[in-house]
């Protein structure tokens, strides 16, 4: 039985990683930060599926004696994913240290040091980081300047990475379009929802599933390490 980490795994996209994965006979391990209960929701939810197959731990992510902490408290891994984020905008003006340090270190520190400290401790037997992108990693979103560079730089970082970390490991990146909106979307009206799900080929937003199924598929492709595979419905076709 393999194990995997899944960073932000208690909601979302996060939380669906850690269904899929489960479904496909990984044990995980579910990392919040502030989501205690919805972790613990989820991890007895798998339990009732397998028993011992989930647990949860927690960590802030932008503070690193926590990802170190959260490091030492995990002994052995097959798979690593680098999914939790913050995501808000940063116009030009409003720019500061606090923003630059949470979304920075959250985005890009903490799947840096995760990886590199975790690396270690991961198995030779296709072992794999998988780290969440976004589309927004190749052409900016505009407001969110520091979220944007964030996103290029662990585009980079898994390119990097995947060379560095060769032979013994692969590692690989999900770049999503619009998947879910925003927990906060009662903020963008609807006119603004339907202009940008038109700049969509396929005209529709994807699912949790959609990220998580590629996930998967990159997990199990024992040839593939350095790719980041754009789960946009075809939105990069239209930018
Ligand atoms: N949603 C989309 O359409 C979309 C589009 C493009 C890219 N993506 C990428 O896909 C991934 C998942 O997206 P999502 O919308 O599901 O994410 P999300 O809901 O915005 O965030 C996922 C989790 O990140 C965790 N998190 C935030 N700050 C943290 C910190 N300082 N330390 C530890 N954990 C922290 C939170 O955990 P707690 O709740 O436990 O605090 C949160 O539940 C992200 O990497 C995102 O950038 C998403």
């Amino acid at each position: 039985m393999k194990t995997a980490l899944v960073t932000g795994g208690a909601h979302r996209i996060g939380a669906q990683i850690c269904r899929t994965l489960h479904d496909n006979n990984f044990n995980v391990i579910i990392h919040y930060k502030n989501s205690a209960s919805a972790a613990q929701d989820l991890a007895t939810e798998l339990n009732k599926k397998r028993k011992n197959s989930a647990s949860i731990i927690q960590a802030d992510l932008s503070n690193i004696k926590s990802i170190e902490k959260l490091c030492s408290a995990i002994n052995s891994l097959d798979v690593l994913i680098n999914n939790a984020s913050v995501f808000y905008p940063t116009p030009i003006s409003e720019i500061n240290k606090d923003s630059y340090q949470q979304i920075m270190n959250t985005n890009l520190m903490a799947p840096l040091f995760l990886s590199t400290t975790l690396a270690d401790k991961m198995s030779d037997n296709n072992g794999c980081i998988v780290n969440i992108v976004d589309i927004h990693s190749q052409r900016p979103l505009k407001n969110y300047t520091i979220y944007n560079i964030s996103k290029a730089a662990i585009a980079m970082m898994t390119k990097t990475l995947a060379k560095e970390l060769a032979p013994k490991l692969r590692v690989c990146g999900v770049s999503p379009g619009s998947i879910l909106w925003p927990e906060n979307s009662a903020e963008i009206d609807q006119n603004k929802k339907n202009k940008m799900l038109n700049k969509i080929a396929l005209k529709k937003q994807g699912s949790s599933e959609d990220i998580a199924q590629t996930v998967l598929f990159l997990i199990n492709s024992n040839y593939i390490t350095g790719q980041i595979i754009s789960v946009d419905g075809g939105r990069t076709l239209n930018q």
